[in-house]
């Protein structure tokens, strides 16, 4: 009587079939595991690990606010302001993954600060890794945009006038002040436009663009190995 595989060996047998269509095994590996400096165990070494697992905790809580949030009906952006209300009431554990996606926002910010303090204070932005700095600029840039789209994104009185500030502090940009600011207005006053505006910038744009500077980020920390100390 044939003797059924156990689970081990379907498991190898499964991985087995793969690593022949495609070197899986070995591209995780070579992700995976890499030699790293005994100098990079001091705890400030681990601010920008600290950062990425934020991003990913936004992506995750994110996707979850973003299957009963609705922006607007129709060009009426009541519901905005409703679907947030749903999600605090009625959603199950709604507030906590919306707590939670508010307050690692922030946490965010302040991490990022200090991974960019650990970055200068070691030197570490120069030869050969001023790429990487830029990079790393680019996505301080990009994370205040994520702060500043979200958070009109709960359309309560609190979230227009900020938003309002903010939109008066762009249009006061010399020569392209106007430009700039119907480009984010989406019109002349600040509307349900304006939250079509953000919120397709905050769900679509930012995520893809913050996705992409992290494979390059760390594309260029493999390439160059975290850096010596001073
Ligand atoms: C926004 C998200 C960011 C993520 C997820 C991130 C993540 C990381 C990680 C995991 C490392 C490995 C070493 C370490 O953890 O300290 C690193 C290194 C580095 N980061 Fe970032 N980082 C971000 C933003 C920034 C910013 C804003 C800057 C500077 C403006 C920057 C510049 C650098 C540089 C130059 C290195 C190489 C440091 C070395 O070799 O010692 N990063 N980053």
């Amino acid at each position: 009587m044939a003797s059924v595989p156990r689970p081990r060996q379907v498991q190898v047998a499964v991985v087995d079939w793969l690593d022949r269509r495609f070197p899986f095994t070995s591209s995780v590996d070579e992700a995976l595991y890499q030699r790293v400096p005994n100098y990079a165990n001091a705890f400030y070494y681990c601010f920008g690990g600290m950062t990425f697992i934020l991003i990913a905790l936004q992506l995750v809580t994110g996707v979850f606010l973003a299957f009963y949030y609705v922006p607007d009906v129709a060009g009426n952006p009541a519901p905005a302001y409703t679907s947030v209300q749903h999600i605090m009431k009625d959603v199950y554990l709604g507030w906590l993954v919306r707590g939670v996606h508010f307050w690692a926002a922030n946490l965010l910010v302040v991490m990022i600060v200090l991974h960019m303090a650990r970055v200068f204070w070691t030197g570490s932005y120069r030869a050969p890794r001023e790429l990487n700095w830029m990079v790393g600029v680019i996505m301080l840039l990009v994370v205040l945009a994520f702060s500043l789209t979200g958070y009109l994104l709960p359309w309560d009185t609190k979230a227009y006038w900020a938003t309002s500030v903010t939109i008066q502090i762009i249009a006061g940009t010399p020569i392209l002040g106007g430009l700039l600011q119907s480009l984010a207005q989406g019109g002349p006053t600040l509307g349900p436009a304006t939250l079509q505006r953000f919120f397709t910038i905050h769900v679509f744009l930012l995520p893809g663009a913050i996705l992409l500077l992290m494979y390059v980020h760390f594309r260029l920390i493999r390439q160059h190995g975290i850096s010596e100390p001073m």
